[in-house]
């Protein structure tokens, strides 16, 4: 039994966000600890109600859980678009843009939300802040051949970056795509990532990094002893 509040919360937000989920839908299923617990939430609405739905997962993370849970999988190539993807994050500002890839899966991840007529990203407060970057650094994912130049371009830029190395693999962590991570890490916040994210998308052997700008459509909250706040991005107009 678990006395970690987060742990209570994530349950709590993966819960809700399986329960939004229909027959017939098809998903995109996220990775990290939160989008975990919603994939064994939804794993557990498949087998007792028969649900139908299928999933394109964001990893190899998310696959394997999926598999493990009796979620159906599926990839672009058979269906056209998503009814809703959910995922974590690593941050979420005010206007409900996000920092992603502490897991380094930031890049599928993306794909798969811009794929989604409703991205929900499951977090608890702690992931709340009023800047992104204040607190992580921006994972940005690179073709090893450019890393260095690559952080090179992010020290003009005024980041502080560190190739991200592995915890029981020696050497830098090597991604799903067979990439590496640098972290880049913003002192007192990105000032404007609206204007970061397509600088970073223009430096030659970035393959993507992990600012989601206006790609939430909703965000789940949750809160200490397991209420679930919902926050919706506002219509644009
Ligand atoms: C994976 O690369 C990430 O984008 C995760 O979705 C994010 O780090 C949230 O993970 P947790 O839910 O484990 O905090």
């Amino acid at each position: 039994m678990t006395t970690d509040p987060r742990a209570a919360a994530k349950r709590a937000v993966g819960e809700r966000v399986a329960a939004m989920v229909e027959d017939g839908m098809r998903l995109g299923l996220g990775t990290g600890s939160t989008a975990a617990r919603a994939i064994e939430a939804l794993g557990r609405r498949v087998r007792a109600e028969g649900l139908r739905v299928a999933g394109v997962p964001t990893s190899f993370f998310a696959e394997r859980l999926a598999r493990a849970h009796g979620i159906p999988l599926t990839t672009f190539d058979e269906v056209d678009g998503l009814d809703l993807a959910f995922d974590g994050a690593d941050e979420v500002d005010p206007s409900l843009d996000l920092i992603k890839g502490r897991g380094a899966a930031h890049t599928r991840e993306k794909v798969v939300a811009a794929q989604a007529r409703r991205f929900v990203v499951l977090v608890d407060e702690t992931k709340l802040v009023e800047r992104l970057g204040a607190k992580m650094p921006l994972p940005v994912e690179v073709l090893p051949m450019a890393a260095t130049p690559v952080m090179r371009a992010l020290e003009r830029m005024g980041a502080r970056p560190e190739l991200r190395m592995g915890l029981r693999k020696d050497g830098p962590v090597v991604t799903d795509q067979g990439f590496w991570i640098v972290d880049a890490r913003f002192e007192g916040g990105i000032e404007d990532p609206a204007a970061l994210d397509p600088a970073l998308l223009a430096l030659p052997g970035v393959l993507d990094h992990g600012l989601f700008i206006a790609r939430a459509t909703e965000v789940l909250v949750g809160e200490v002893g397991g209420a679930v706040r919902r926050i919706r991005r506002p219509e644009p107009g």
